[in-house]
């Protein structure tokens, strides 16, 4: 029996107080809806069905790379219509499962039993038990424990709404059966709307069982209404990836402090000071520490690194051993390979440093090819642009750039050569040999410091 899940995310939801709809705001870097979809296409690949409406162009242009289906509901009429919207496709022998586009933190696990739960002839639900229901369905049940039926709050006698176990939206059950009780919705009820939750007061009538499955925690069942909501949700989430590694073999100096958005690899032993942000696709390896207040983005990072305090590290490749910051910035394409240091206030961009090669104060190094066991003085800047064009630099192996020199490109530097300090390169420098570009210090006889006047 195949699964087809279909997510609800018509809502505009008015209360994020935006020009994009809900599901489009961000969790961790990622639209909520795609928490959504993500963890969707672990339990069925090719058959979901997201329900839209509101703000529908953005989402469909924002979220294209998304394979799912995509089933306009033009008016917000119900959560029962919104799900009846979506049926048409679906083969009635499949078994459906219902999930929210502003649920974002659901888990595989729990889903996993919900369709358990569901399986042909049952209909599975999702509840939680809340310390304050107000705003749910609540869930119903007889003597014997069994449900009968959901209430929503606005259609809630006094005496229903005392019950703290609640709706959270989440169902599954065959598509059939579903398709049958969605055509017989009325919308008689407080708000106006086609209740899905009227479907099982229906269910139970034709002899079902409704097999309920109590959520693992509040948080995975938690929507999101509003930005306070939103920023609460990402605080859970961040945490929840902080334990996982932590327990993967990471130490994060305060898991409070540390945010993952994207995807990560990481190695053993890497400690992470506070405030430490790793965006996009990273990759770090063994014993790396990094400083706090580090920004990491589309990274690789290799085994014994260290980054210091302040560093900005993005789409750049640093290799076994190498050294960087404080307040180093490493820009697209730079590649670090082993034990190189890169060191305060130092820019690099575009740039292959190779084994053994330091820049460590104060430089900027863009467009450039450096040798091994090169080193760079303090503030060398590579004159890598004409106002027009991008040229390059190339440094040899072993090369000594004295400190304040400029390499104005296209230039090379042989291997082994010396430039002296305070050297403009305009010229090729000859490999193994002292280049220099200064006026010869001279000391001035007789010259006198101008002085003050002083009016009496
Ligand atoms: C719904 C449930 C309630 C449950 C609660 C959990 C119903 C009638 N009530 O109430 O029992 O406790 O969720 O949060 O189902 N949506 C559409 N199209 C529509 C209406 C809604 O796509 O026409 C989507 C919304 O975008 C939202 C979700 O369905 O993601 C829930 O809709 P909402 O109006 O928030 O339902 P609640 O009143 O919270
Ligand atoms: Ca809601």
């Amino acid at each position: 029996m195949a699964l087809s899940i279909i997510i609800l995310a018509a809502g505009q939801g008015t209360r994020m107080r935006s020009s994009k709809p809900k599901v489009l705001h961000k969790l961790a870097e990622k639209s909520l809806l795609e928490h959504v979809v993500q963890t969707a296409s672990l339990l069925a690949k090719d058959n979901i069905h997201v329900v839209y409406g509101h703000g529908g162009e953005q989402l469909l242009e924002e979220l294209s790379d998304l394979s799912v289906k995509w089933v306009l509901q033009e008016e917000q009429l119900g959560t029962g219509h919104a799900v009846a919207q979506a049926m048409d496709p679906i083969p009635p022998e499949d078994l459906v499962l219902i999930l929210y586009g502003d649920v974002p933190l659901i888990s595989r696990d729990t889903l996993e039993s919900l369709i358990k739960a569901g399986i042909r002839g049952g209909l599975g639900l999702l509840t939680v038990r809340l310390e304050n229901p107000a705003g749910y369905g609540r869930i119903l049940r007889d003597a014997a424990g069994e449900v009968t039926r959901i209430v929503e709050e606005k259609d809630a006698t006094e005496e229903e709404k005392i019950v703290s176990e609640v709706n959270t939206g989440m169902m599954c059950v065959d598509c059939d059966k579903l398709a049958g009780w969605l055509n017989q919705l009325e919308n008689n009820n407080a708000q106006g709307e086609f209740y899905l939750t009227d479907i099982i007061e229906m269910a139970v009538a034709d002899g079902l069982q409704v097999n309920t499955v109590m959520a693992a925690s509040e948080i995975e069942v938690m929507g999101i209404n509003d930005r306070v909501q939103l920023a609460e949700m990402e605080r859970n989430y961040q945490l929840m990836q902080a334990h996982y590694l932590m327990q993967q073999g990471v130490t994060l100096k305060d898991p409070m402090r540390f945010d993952l958005r994207g995807d990560l690899s990481i190695g053993t032993d890497v400690t992470i000071d506070v405030n430490v942000v790793l965006e996009g696709k990273v990759q770090i390896g063994n014993n790396v520490n990094i400083g706090a207040n580090t920004v990491i983005s589309d990274s690789v990072i290799a085994d014994d690194v260290t980054i210091l305090q302040n560093c900005l590290i993005d789409k750049s490749q640093v290799g076994k051993g190498t050294k960087i910051g404080p307040f180093a910035r490493l820009r697209p394409d730079t590649v670090l390979k082993e034990n190189v240091h890169v060191g305060n206030f130092v820019e690099i961009k575009k740039t292959v440093v190779d084994n053994g090669s330091k820049v460590n104060h104060l430089s900027y190094i863009g467009d450039a090819e450096v040798g091994k066991d090169v080193n760079i003085g303090a503030g060398t800047i590579t004159c890598n642009y004409d106002g027009a064009n991008k040229f390059k630099t190339i440094i040899g192996d072993g090369a000594f750039i004295g400190s304040d020199t400029q390499l104005v490109a296209p230039v090379t530097v042989g291997a082994g050569a010396t430039l002296g300090a305070g050297t403009t390169l305009t010229h090729d420098a000859t490999a193994e040999k002292l280049t220099i570009s200064r006026a010869r210090q001279t000391s001035i006889d007789g010259w006198k410091r101008p002085v003050k006047k002083v009016t009496p």
